[in-house]
């Protein structure tokens, strides 16, 4: 497998909040490799570093320190043209469908807003069947074009997001926490889409949730996250049937158990 990302030593830290002195230490000393086409996701709870840490492996944030490559090659030196041109293959769908939309704009513009940054030269014959093609790949009519976000539920409002972030036809998409802030069963949904996007469009995810059923559908292997660094990392199969580290065997404790009607 050839491997697309690689993060070596990633620190960041942040001033503390509120009248107390000294930095927290968001994510410390993180490594990790990230092969074409595998689902690696980010497990752990709130405040343990998983969306710093995404936000440093796409360079939206600038690390403190540590090293990052992409296809091999120094993305924390990559500048200008280059630097747009790794960015545009790494997209990120986020958790918030309701935030993350802006309420002013028509749906047809919030998806093409992407492509008039990243392809200006395209014609708007293009660009309009670009859109379309997205809105149809996550399983939207082109009815939905003209209408505002809040004409939406939040499930269709989420695909409108992985619709605009797949517009590029990126090679990389990081989700982070997809369907936390849905319904089990639309949440559901939405996972059983990504799925199928990945397969369509030989995509690499990078899937960040504080829940390990959440990503036990998805993910080939699975990383721990415990105070800005990752204590435990393995394949699906390994870390959910046999976890060694304590707190990754805690979080295993702590999924319910459905009663099963008999
Ligand atoms: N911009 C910032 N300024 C100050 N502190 C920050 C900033 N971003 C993150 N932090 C702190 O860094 C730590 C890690 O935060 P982060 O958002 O990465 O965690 P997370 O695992 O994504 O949590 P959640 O599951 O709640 O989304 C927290 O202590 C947080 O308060
Ligand atoms: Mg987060």
């Amino acid at each position: 497998m050839t491997t697309l990302l690689e993060a070596r030593e990633l620190r960041k830290s942040f001033p503390a909040l509120a009248r107390t002195r000294g930095r927290v230490t968001a994510v410390d000393g993180v490594s990790l490799d990230l092969a074409a086409g595998e689902t690696l996701a980010i497990v752990g709870e709130s405040g343990s570093g998983k969306t710093t840490l995404a936000r440093m492996l796409l360079r939206l944030i600038e690390p403190d320190s540590g090293e990052l490559r992409v296809d091999g090659r120094d993305f924390l030196a990559a500048r200008g043209a280059a630097l747009r041109a790794l960015r545009r293959e790494m997209q990120m769908v986020f958790q918030d469908p309701f935030a993350s939309l802006d309420p002013r704009m028509r749906i047809a513009a919030i998806i093409s807003e992407p492509l008039e940054i990243h392809e200006p030269q395209l014609a708007r014959a293009q660009r309009r069947e670009r859109v379309s093609e997205a809105l149809r790949a996550v399983g939207m009519g082109e009815d939905a074009l003209t209408r505002y976000p809040h004409e939406f539920s939040g499930g269709q409002r989420q695909r409108i997001g992985i619709a605009r972030a797949l517009v590029l036809r990126p090679r990389l998409v990081v989700a982070d926490e997809p369907v936390s802030a849905l319904d089990v069963s639309v949440g559901a949904q939405i996972l059983e889409l990504l799925q199928n996007l990945q397969r369509d469009f030989s995509l690499t995810y990078l899937l960040i949730s504080h829940s390990l059923p959440v990503v036990a559908q998805l993910a080939t292997r699975i990383a721990v996250m415990q105070g800005g660094r990752i204590v435990e990392t393995g394949t699906a199969a390994q870390i959910l049937g046999a976890p060694t580290h304590p707190y990754t065997q805690s979080l295993i404790a702590a999924i319910p158990v459905l009663p099963i009607a008999s």
